[in-house]
């Protein structure tokens, strides 16, 4: 069965080399897997969240778009789209709002960070909590079932949000679903063994940290510059140098072969001088970022371009999103009005407001029935039969005679159950009976 990954970037600022190597790459490499069905979108609706400037956000979603197709992308196989332009994200959203608990909500870990945040500063607790970083992760539930992704790639802070996918999932299933699920429960995916990239200065490569090497912006000075800057030990050259440790080595590695990394190791031990082992890094990575940098600046040029290639995207994604809804919609009661009389009593409902037999084997190695009411309390229990096929019979019987076989068949009512109850059940299971 083809899996389906789904992943959302969220729109705000541009790329740094760091989300090229750590997420870009990878995801689009993943994407080309035999057996794998992708959908990568532009979370624009989560940015809004998080910014309230309208260039930025306009910026961001045309750079970011630009930055994956000129990584290379592959839109034929990967539907790829912005949030956006899919309604029937937020109206999802809204379906899951209304069966999801507030207090799984306040434990959500973005949420619970600014309220402690809040609370250490002396202020109010909510003060500048949005109702739109509150629910964040209900409107990331709806990214995720909208398309039935069975694996999503994110990032050790996002867990938690895919398991409160997975829980929203489950009670909407529960609640509507009448033994059908309308949603697949999706898994996190977290590549453990690619280690983050390294800033400039060694912490992980963060625009929060200042140490950040850009992926396109400035093009490639922007990037040897970057690359200067990078902080290595006061070695001399000729001097040996250790790269076991140094974030320098582990850039260069992100971006080398085997064989490289092997070269680059021995040159540093023999004395490079670390000023060559900068222009060496430079090569390596202009070489693999440089061509997609011609084909970022083209698109650039041309946002048409991406703006077609992303309402073909949207329109895939739509139709599949579309008719599902269509099934939520219904499943809640949110249905085209029709006469309600001349609609018969909705089968699953009837069918589970019925009292159930049930057949089992004991310990004893006898054979057993006994009758449920539709709320599970027991009302009948039969005498064990050496032969499960008598006890079957009695079933038969039961269900098809009722009250009327009641005298013959070997067993007693439960305790505390009068026997008009009893009667009324059998009676309700013989009226289904001879309906089928
Ligand atoms: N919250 C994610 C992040 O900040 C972005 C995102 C939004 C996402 N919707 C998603 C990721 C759905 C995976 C699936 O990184």
């Amino acid at each position: 069965m083809t899996q389906r990954v789904l992943t959302g970037i969220t729109t705000t600022g541009t790329l740094h080399l760091g989300n090229y190597v750590g997420a870009v790459r990878r995801a689009i490499a993943a994407s080309r897997a035999p057996g794998v069905e992708s959908f990568f979108f532009m979370a624009d609706y989560h940015a809004l969240i998080k910014c309230d400037e309208p260039d930025r956000i306009e910026a961001s979603r045309l750079q970011i778009a630009a930055t994956w197709l000129a990584a290379g992308l592959d839109t034929s196989r990967v539907v790829f789209y912005r949030q956006s332009d899919i309604p029937e994200i937020p109206e999802l959203t809204w379906l899951l709002t209304c069966v999801t608990s507030k207090g799984q909500m306040n434990r959500a870990h973005a949420y619970k960070a600014s309220v402690d945040a809040n609370l250490a500063a002396g202020e109010d607790a909510d003060a500048g909590v949005t109702m739109g970083l509150y629910s964040y992760p209900i409107l990331m539930a709806a990214d995720i079932l909208m398309f039935n992704a069975h694996r999503v790639p994110v990032g050790k802070d996002q867990v938690q949000h895919i398991e409160m996918a997975r829980d929203v999932a489950q009670r909407f299933n529960h609640l509507f679903g009448r033994g059908e699920d309308f949603f697949v429960l999706p898994e996190a995916s977290i590549d453990e063994e690619m280690e983050l990239l390294p800033g400039l200065d060694g912490r992980k490569m963060s625009k929060s940290y200042d140490n950040v090497i850009p992926l396109f912006e400035g093009g490639s000075k922007a990037l040897k510059d970057a690359i200067a800057r990078i902080v290595t030990d006061s070695k001399l050259p000729g001097e040996p140098k250790e790269p076991e440790g140094s974030h320098l080595v582990q850039i260069y590695d992100a971006f080398a072969t085997p064989a490289q990394r092997e070269a680059f190791r021995a040159a540093l031990r023999a004395g490079l001088a670390w000023g060559e082992a900068k222009q060496q890094l430079f090569e390596l990575i202009e070489a693999e970022i440089g061509p997609m940098r011609a084909r970022y600046d083209a698109l650039m040029a041309e946002p048409e371009r991406i703006e077609t290639i992303l309402m073909e995207g949207a329109a895939r994604a739509r139709a599949l999103a579309a008719p599902l809804l269509q099934r939520l919609r219904e499943a809640v009661g949110l249905r085209r009005f029709q006469p309600l009389q001349a609609k018969a009593a909705p089968q699953a409902k009837a069918k589970s407001a019925l009292p159930v037999f049930k057949q089992y084997r004991e310990a004893d190695g006898q054979f057993y029935f006994k009758l449920n009411a539709a709320d599970g309390g027991l009302l009948l229990q039969s005498q064990g039969f050496a032969q499960g096929r008598e006890a079957g019979q009695w079933v038969a019987r039961l269900k098809k005679e009722g009250v009327a076989a009641l005298a013959q068949a070997p067993v007693q009512r439960a305790e505390g159950v009068a026997e008009a109850q009893l009667h009324e059940a059998l009676q309700a299971l013989q009226a289904a009976e001879s309906q089928d």
